[in-house]
């Protein structure tokens, strides 16, 4: 299919065979999507999941229990994986781009760790792979980093990544909820992955971190050189201390030049209401890029649940018709950006009496607070320093960034 004339190709709009993988929370939306959008021409074929008990909203002739009857079956021309096993998927989509198949997915955790394999796999095979969902659900933030942006002009790339825990976020500084009932409706709506420690523990936001920096960047990081604070320890005197100054926490990712490196992390952050995530509730994602010239643009739309997340999967199978491909333009452009963790941060650290918290690991202090139980203390911090001392990883300490955390 990927080889014939554009004018083929597009007669062949009309060809669109289907092999899905995972027929859960994304997997049925994008079968509803498929069947509302009678533009592309695209049919599921068959579908591989995996509970021989589950009960399912379409007839068993679609389902299979064997991956071979997908991957080798000859009607289907793309492969679409959308499953919450990432080693599982590595091997499903491997095997596919090694056919030759247009493969779409929207597994960051399975693209962050093999990016390296997915690119060699791509090329050596001559297969494309994309993967617009995997980064903020429905926001096109991976073909407008690779199409729009030039390298040199951009400095800084922000965002809300994870939907459940921006709603978790909503529901706790907004509607004055708990954390727990918070993330079990969260859970309840399909925003968080089948394992939450992946949403609240900051992971699946570094793992699309990891996706944006080689889009963005030319940086094909390993998701463990990342680091990954989440909103698991946020505790009511950093709540209150956000509340009495009007702002709000949110979880962010961060890729900012810092000289000519970039530093790229995932932690918490007060935002005042002049800052545009601010305003960005609920399941919703925002991007925002920061650019020598055109300074801030922001990028926002649903970033988790079924009917947008499918819609971007979409979006993807209509560009692989067109014979679109990812040209990682940053790997090529081969700027030589390198991550860096020689920076300074501003920082609130609260923590309890039996943690001690040295003033000498701060470059500066401008406040501290004690009472019986709790302290905080906000200062400017080597960000090595941070994460390397040994109360950083305290469950009794809880850290959250200044709203202009590089100093
Ligand atoms: N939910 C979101 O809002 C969202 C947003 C962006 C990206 N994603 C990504 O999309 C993917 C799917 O997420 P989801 O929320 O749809 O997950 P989900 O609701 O938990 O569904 C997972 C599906 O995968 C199937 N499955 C698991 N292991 C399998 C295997 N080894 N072989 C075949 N099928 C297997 C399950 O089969 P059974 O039905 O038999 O259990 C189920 O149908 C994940 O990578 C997730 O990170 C999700």
């Amino acid at each position: 299919m990927f080889n014939k004339t554009l004018k083929q190709k597009i007669m062949e709009r009309t060809k669109i065979k289907i092999g899905l993988f995972g027929f859960g929370c994304v997997g049925k939306g994008l079968y509803d999507v498929l069947h509302q959008t009678p533009g592309l021409k695209a049919e599921i074929v068959k579908i591989c999941v995996k509970d021989r008990a589950k009960k399912r909203s379409i007839p068993d002739e679609f389902f299979t229990f064997d991956r071979s009857e997908v991957l080798n079956h000859p009607d289907i021309n793309i492969i679409v994986e959308l499953i919450d096993d990432s080693e599982a998927a590595f091997e499903i989509v491997s095997t596919a781009l090694k056919s030759g198949k247009g493969v779409v997915s929207a597994n960051k955790k399975m693209i962050a760790e093999h990016f390296d394999e997915l690119l060699a796999l791509q090329k050596l095979h001559n297969a494309p792979l994309l993967y617009e969902a995997a980064s903020c659900a429905s926001i096109p933030i991976i073909r407008n980093l690779e199409e729009y942006y030039d390298n040199d002009l951009l400095q800084n790339l922000s965002g809300i990544v994870n939907g459940s825990t921006n709603y978790i976020l909503t529901k706790i500084f907004r509607d004055n909820l708990n954390f727990a009932d918070s993330l079990k409706m969260a859970q309840e709506l399909g925003f968080a992955e089948s394992n939450p420690a992946l949403d609240v523990e900051g992971f699946d936001a570094k793992f699309k971190l990891t996706i944006l920096l080689a889009h963005a960047f030319g940086i094909v990081a390993r998701p463990e050189n990342l680091i990954n604070l989440g909103i698991q320890k946020i505790g009511d005197l950093e709540s209150r201390f956000a509340r009495e100054k009007a702002y709000k926490i949110k979880l962010i990712a961060r890729a900012q030049k810092v000289g000519n490196k970039i530093a790229a992390f995932v932690m918490p952050q007060f935002v005042s209401r002049e800052n545009n995530f601010y305003h960005i509730n609920d399941e919703y994602n925002a991007v925002q890029t920061e650019c020598f010239f055109a300074d801030k643009q922001l990028f926002t739309g649903k970033g988790a649940g079924s009917h947008p997340t499918a819609s971007a999967v979409l979006s993807d199978l209509s560009a692989l018709t067109y014979d679109y491909r990812y040209e990682y333009k940053k790997l090529q452009q081969n700027a030589g950006y390198e991550l860096t963790r020689d920076f300074k941060v501003e920082v609130f650290v609260r923590f309890s009496d039996e943690v001690n918290v040295p003033a000498v690991d701060f470059d500066e202090i401008s406040e501290r607070y004690s009472s019986q139980k709790q302290n905080y203390v906000i200062g400017k911090i080597h960000f090595e320093t941070l994460i390397n001392s040994d109360w950083y990883k305290n469950p009794a300490v809880s850290v959250v960034l200044a709203e202009n955390p590089i100093v």
